[in-house]
């Protein structure tokens, strides 16, 4: 038998999130986020199965946009960094990207460039992220330089991106939008700001476009769950099984450092997923795992390959059992990514984007079953 772990991507579970995305902003269009090779299920695979029903993907650099060139995919792709240096002006314009620009170098890169085609620009502006923009101020009157030359940037938008629209007090979030509304009104200039959390509950964030991205594999990112994200169906079930049973009495200590210590005769599971695959090592004791449909815990610190779970209580559980680490189990039972995540002291994207290149992904729904077209 091989090894039994396997990251399983249900392509339809992406298309229901997309488009729930779509119900919720009927006036906006989706970009729908594939950066970080589709936040771990595979960009090309998501692109595929979304290209008949998306307007357009992001990513976070040039070489995330040639890689779904490649494959063919034919719909404009964001950079959403835009070009890291001037030299990728040439590429942006054979590939038909549209680009992002936040910075004055990436201003000036783009004036000096001759293209045969304006490139489309979405005009970065930071209104309290404090990662990448311009001050509203300053974001005025660069747009009114971009404007101005319509031989080197057309279709300009606003862009801006939250930094707390998943919480449940508003508060700054209110003053980012404040300030957006406020640019906006003055230039007369489509906005494209929602993540995720807007999308799903920040209506009055809704532009243009929206930039959904780990909604879309069915996380939750918002602090309290609403009634639209509690719709969201998760994609990656990471699967394995279990291949190896211990039998121990009360006091007994189970792997590195013996963290965690039988508290009465206890069966143990081992199985095949560790870090190495990567499974969270700060994963807890008593994080959730699904043991033939059932709900366990991880007992014992996650080692490169393997890792241990409590079956005392799922008698019927042996070498061989499903074991689901996220995902929805072979009886529908479902363990969601964001759970585990709040028990290794981190959020779901950091789990999704780290699960790697050693686990097969295999794809099911919208005609693409089988393993990784990429
Ligand atoms: C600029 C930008 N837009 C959109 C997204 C999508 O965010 P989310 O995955 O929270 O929807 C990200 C993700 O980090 C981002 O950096």
């Amino acid at each position: 038998m091989a090894r039994p772990l396997i990251a399983d991507i249900d392509l339809e579970a992406l298309r229901h999130n997309y488009r729930l995305a779509c119900s919720l902003a009927p006036d906006s269009r989706a970009v729908a986020v594939l950066k970080a090779d589709g936040y771990g299920h595979g960009a090309v695979a998501c692109a595929l199965a979304l290209q008949d029903i998306a307007p357009a993907f992001a990513v976070a650099c040039i070489e995330e946009a040639v890689t779904l060139r490649v494959a063919g995919i034919r719909l404009p792709i964001v950079l959403l960094e835009g070009i890291f240096e001037a030299g990728e002006l040439d590429q942006v314009e054979a590939l038909g990207l549209w680009m992002a620009v936040h910075s004055d170098w990436q201003v000036e890169a783009l004036l000096a460039h001759r293209p045969a085609r304006p490139i489309p620009v979405w005009l970065k502006v930071d209104s309290g992220m404090h990662r990448l923009g311009f001050s509203p101020e300053r974001a005025q009157t660069v747009w009114q330089r971009l404007a101005s030359a319509p031989e080197h940037a057309c279709d300009l938008h606003l862009m801006s991106h939250f930094a707390t629209a998943d919480l449940v007090d508003t508060g700054y979030f209110a003053g980012q939008m404040a300030r957006l509304e406020a640019l906006a009104d003055r230039l007369g200039a489509p906005l494209c700001l929602a993540n995720s959390p807007a999308t799903l509950a920040r209506a009055e964030a809704h532009g243009a476009w929206n930039r959904p991205g780990v909604m879309l594999y069915g996380s939750d990112p918002l602090e309290r769950a609403n009634e639209a994200s509690r719709c969201l169906a998760p994609v990656m079930t990471l699967r394995s099984a279990i291949i190896a049973v211990r039998e121990l009495p009360a006091g007994e200590p189970v792997g590195y450092g013996g963290r965690w210590t039988t508290p009465r005769p206890s069966r143990i599971g081992v199985v095949a997923c560790g870090y190495g695959d990567g499974y969270d090592r700060h994963a807890a004791d008593g994080t959730p795992v699904l043991v033939a449909g059932q709900r366990t815990a991880i007992a014992g610190k996650v080692s490169m390959d393997m890792l241990t779970v409590d079956i005392t209580d799922i008698p019927e559980a042996d070498i061989g059992s499903e074991v689901v680490l996220w995902g929805r189990a072979a009886g529908g039972e479902v363990l969601s990514v964001d759970e585990v995540a709040r028990h290794c002291d981190t959020i779901s994207y950091t789990l999704l984007t780290g699960v790697l290149p050693r686990v097969p992904r295999r794809y099911h729904g919208h005609g693409q079953t089988g393993t990784d077209p990429n």
